[in-house]
C-alpha cells in the first residue's frame, strides 16, 4: 500500500499567515502538522509516500526532505493549480500505479491514529473506505449515511438537512478502482474535481464503499482557532522534561518541556507548554497551552494559548493570547501604558515586525 498526502492548496483561511508558511508546516506542539501526518502514515507500515505540492513545493521539500528521517521514500508530485482533491489523485496516477493507497489531507490531525481503520480496509478491500467522525454541525461537511454493516448508502456534500452526524474527514482508502472514478467526473460548481463526487460515482456504479468511524481527537487545521486548539491538545499529552537551564527565581509547572540550550530566567512557565531549544525566556510568564519554537527571545512579556515560531522575539508585551507569531517576527512595546484587560491577539507572518503601545 502507498500513501498520497495532499499538501498543495491555497490555504486562504489562514491568510496572511499562509503567504509565508504553508499551513502544513505550521508547528503544532513544535512539530509541523505534516510531520505528525507522516508519523501517522508510517504507523500503518507504509513506506512509499507521494506528497502533492503546489507553488510552495520548495519550502515543503526543504522542510520534510526525501523521507530518510521517517524511514520512508518520499516523492513530490507537483500540482500546478489547486484543482481539487480528486485532481490530486489524477496527477498522482504514475506514482500510485495500480496499488491500494491511503489519501491523507496534509492539514488534518488524527493523533489517535488510524491503524484499525487501515486494517479494516485491508481485510475487505472495497473500492473506497472512508473515515467518518461525529461532528456537532455536519452541514459544513460531506455527510455519510450508513447501513448497519458500515456500507455507505449515500454521500451528501454540505447538506442543509443532514440525515446523519457522520462527516467525512481527511483520510480515505482506495483501490485502483478510484482512477476510473476520478477520470469520469467533471468539475463542481466551484471548479474543483471533488473527491466526494468520485466516491459518489463509485457508489452509483455499484462498487463497494464502506466507512469506519474514528472516535478519537480530530482537527482540520484550516483555521487559526483549530491550529491553536490542536496545539493545546497535543501539548496536553507531553511529559515534563527540562533539558535547558531554569534559574532559582523561576517557576516551572507540570507538563512543561524545556529544550536543550534554552534558558528560563526570573520567569514562570505554566503547563502545558513547550519552550524550544536555544530560546531565552526572561522576566516573563508563558503558558498554558503555548508552544515557543527554537531560538526565540521572550522578555518581560505574558503569553498564553499561543504558538511562536522559530527565531521570533517578543519584548515587553504584557498580554498576548490566542496568537500565532511567524518565524523571526518581532513584537515590541513602545511606551509604558497599561494593556486593556482583553489582551492582544496577533496573527503574524514570518519576519513581520509590530510595535504596540504597552
Ligand atoms: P482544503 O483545506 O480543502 O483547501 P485549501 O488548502 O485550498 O484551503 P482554504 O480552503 O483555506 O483555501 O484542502 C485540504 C488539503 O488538501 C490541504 O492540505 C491542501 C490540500 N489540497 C491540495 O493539495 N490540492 C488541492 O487542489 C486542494 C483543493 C487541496
Amino acid at each position: 500500500m502507498k500513501a498520497l498526502v495532499l499538501s498543495g492548496g491555497a490555504g486562504t483561511r489562514l491568510r496572511p499567515f499562509s503567504h509565508s508558511t504553508p499551513k502544513q508546516l505550521i508547528p503544532v506542539a513544535n512539530r509541523p502538522v505534516l510531520e505528525h501526518v507522516l508519523d501517522n502514515i508510517r504507523a500503518l507500515g507504509i513506506e512509499d509516500i507521494g506528497i502533492v505540492v503546489g507553488d510552495r513545493a520548495d519550502v515543503i521539500a526543504d522542510a520534510i526532505g526525501d523521507g530518510a528521517r521517517f524511514n520512508a521514500r518520499i516523492t513530490y508530485l507537483r500540482q500546478d493549480r489547486p484543482l481539487g482533491l480528486a485532481h490530486c489523485v489524477r496527477i498522482a496516477r504514475g506514482f500510485l500505479g495500480d496499488d491500494d493507497f491511503v489519501m491523507y489531507l496534509g492539514d488534518n490531525l488524527l493523533p489517535d491514529g488510524v491503524v484499525d481503520i487501515a486494517d479494516a480496509f485491508r481485510a475487505s478491500r472495497p473500492a473506497a473506505h472512508v473515515v467518518v467522525h461525529k461532528v456537532p454541525d455536519p452541514r459544513a461537511f460531506g455527510v455519510a449515511e450508513l447501513d448497519a454493516h458500515g456500507r455507505i448508502l449515500q454521500l451528501v456534500e454540505k447538506p442543509q438537512e443532514p440525515r446523519s452526524d457522520l462527516a467525512l474527514i481527511g483520510v480515505y482508502f482506495f483501490t485502483r478502482a478510484v482512477h476510473e472514478a476520478v477520470a469520469a467526473i467533471a468539475p463542481s460548481a466551484r471548479g474543483e474535481l471533488e473527491i466526494t463526487d468520485a466516491i459518489q460515482w463509485l457508489l452509483a456504479n455499484g462498487r463497494a464503499v464502506t466507512a469506519s468511524e474514528y472516535d478519537g481527537y480530530w482537527r482540520d487545521t484550516g483555521r487559526i482557532e483549530d491550529v491553536l486548539a490542536c496545539n493545546a491538545h497535543l501539548l496536553g499529552g507531553l511529559r515534563s522534561h527540562v533539558a535547558g537551564e531554569v534559574d532559582a527565581a523561576s517557576r516551572v509547572g507540570a507538563g512543561v518541556v524545556i529544550g536543550s540550550g534554552a534558558r528560563v530566567v526570573r520567569s514562570r512557565i505554566e503547563g502545558p507548554a513547550i519552550i524550544g531549544p536555544d530560546t531565552l525566556v526572561e522576566d516573563s510568564h508563558v503558558g498554558p497551552n503555548t508552544a515557543v519554537g527554537r531560538g526565540c527571545v521572550l522578555r518581560a512579556s505574558r503569553i498564553a494559548d499561543s504558538i511562536v515560531l522559530d527565531g521570533a522575539a517578543i519584548d515587553a508585551v504584557p498580554g498576548l493570547s490566542h496568537s500565532l507569531i511567524g518565524k523571526s517576527a518581532t513584537v515590541t512595546a513602545r511606551s509604558a501604558r497599561p494593556e486593556p484587560d482583553t489582551g492582544l491577539r496577533l496573527v503574524l507572518g514570518d519576519h513581520s515586525s509590530v510595535e504596540i503601545a504597552a
